[in-house]
């Protein structure tokens, strides 16, 4: 029999005590701890005589107890627990990116200091096995780019905007009211989300630490419909990537970001709060996961594969190899690929704006290959209405010229989209 220590028993720890119930796989497997706040409310579902206990050190340091499950969220409690549990020498299963993206080298050193293994498939798509698929089967391949919808949030308002035709605020109002988004949404919507789980995937791609914070980020909070519409129109759709390849130069380029797919890529049709990963591989050409991202059940199956692999003696103890052990990632500088663009802009409803705006991206060697000016009311010429261009292709550097020499007019950068050819 392995023991548990359950730190959490929220939203996800109730899922996995829902599992651990029922699945005839977790029959070796039985929770003897559960860290709360709030140790007096009750916790249905878990075996008579379960300590619930709001003191971490009940679970840590008890002899008894095999691993700890961290799902407390957050980083700084949720390390207190993971690095007291791998220095008492227990297993550690976790769900949390944050704590992976943020304090992953430090714990994996702690592990292999230790010599105890860190399960964390569920930190990264809930369900979809992407974290074993890097570290087993495409080990034996070079990964060369990596690019994946991996927040299921943004997927589901883009998804309904694109089908329905509805604006994002509405969208973000029925996701809020079906719990397919928080009531602060500023962490899905912003790619805080998709940024830790970018660093995780990228560090297990591409064998050394990749760090979140050095990834450049941006979210779907600034699109419109018009945006979702335009694209379409023009054989994309917008999805939010979390996107990292090795450039030329063996260095790494990453990014998340609202991109055009073409309506033909393998990412552009996973819908509403799906997620997909999609690998690039010099053997496998190209490989897709996809599934459910999020919700209690799947994340609680990965975890539940964790603790099989652990509870048979078949879990990896971290190695110097291991890649949040392995170095740091240089991150290489984006600017210098050159792609096309989308953007939105908000410039003066007067005549001559138009010829002027040409200028600009003409003067930097932009060339644009279209320009669309969306009828508006009638604005009496006092204020800014939108202009739709897409460009040929472009390094970023080159566009960021531009887009300053606008902003010095005092006129508006709304959005600027990369477009993905493929
Ligand atoms: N939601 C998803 O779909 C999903 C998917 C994949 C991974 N995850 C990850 O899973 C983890 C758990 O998420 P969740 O949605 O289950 O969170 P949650 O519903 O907020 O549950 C957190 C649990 O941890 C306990 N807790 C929090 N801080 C504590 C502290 N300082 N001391 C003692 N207990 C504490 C809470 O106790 P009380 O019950 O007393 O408040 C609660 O039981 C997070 O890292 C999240 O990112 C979530």
């Amino acid at each position: 029999m392995t023991t548990i220590g359950l730190a959490g028993a929220g939203t996800i720890g109730s899922g996995l005590i829902r599992l651990l119930n029922t699945s005839p796989a977790a029959r070796s497997l039985r929770i003897k701890a559960v860290l709360v706040r709030d140790a007096a409310r009750p916790r249905p579902g878990l075996p008579v005589g379960t300590l619930v206990t709001a003191r971490s050190q009940d679970l840590t340091d008890d002899p008894g107890i095999d691993v700890v499950v961290e799902l407390l969220g957050g980083v700084d409690e949720a390390f207190r627990v993971v690095s007291r549990a791998l220095a008492q020498g227990k297993a550690v299963v976790t769900a949390n990116k944050n704590l992976l993206a943020e304090r992953g080298p430090e714990l994996f050193a702690l592990a292999a200091k230790h010599r105890v293994p860190l399960g964390f498939e569920a930190s990264v798509c809930a369900g979809i096995p992407i974290i074993r698929t890097l570290q087993e089967a495409l080990r034996a391949d070079r990964i060369t780019a990596l690019e994946g919808i991996v927040n299921g949030t943004t997927n589901y308002l883009l998804t309904r905007m694109s089908e329905e035709r509805a604006s994002y605020q509405d969208c973000l109002a029925d996701a809020q009211r079906l719990g397919f988004a928080e009531p602060d949404p500023d962490y899905d919507v912003s790619g805080k989300d998709a940024v830790c789980k970018a660093g995780i995937l990228a560090t297990l791609a591409f064998g050394a630490y990749v760090d979140f914070r050095k990834i450049p980020t941006s979210g779907i909070d600034t699109l419109e419909l018009e945006d979702v519409r335009q694209a379409e129109a023009m054989g994309y759709r917008i999805k939010l990537l979390a996107a990292a390849r090795r450039s030329a130069d063996d260095q790494l380029d990453a990014e998340v970001a609202a991109v055009l797919l073409p309506l033909e890529h393998p990412l552009a049709s996973i819908r509403m709060e799906y997620n997909g990963v999609l690998v690039d591989s010099e053997g496998l050409v190209r490989t897709l996961l996809s599934g459910k991202g999020a919700g209690p059940a799947p994340t609680a199956v990965s975890i539940l594969a964790d603790l099989l692999d652990i509870a048979e003696g078949r879990a990896r103890i971290p190695g110097a190899e291991h890649p949040f052990l392995a170095g740091a990632f240089d991150l290489g500088n984006r600017q210098s690929t050159p792609s096309r663009y989308y953007l939105r802009l908000a410039v003066p409803d007067r005549s001559g704006t138009l010829a002027q705006v040409a200028g600009l991206f003409a003067r930097h060697d932009i060339s644009l290959a279209s320009v669309l000016q969306p009828e508006v009311p009638d604005t009496a010429g006092g204020s800014l209405v939108p202009l739709i261009l897409t460009t040929h292709s472009t390094s970023r550097g080159r566009l960021d010229l531009v887009l300053a020499a606008l902003a010095a007019e005092g006129w508006g950068r709304s959005v600027v989209l990369r477009i993905q050819e493929n």
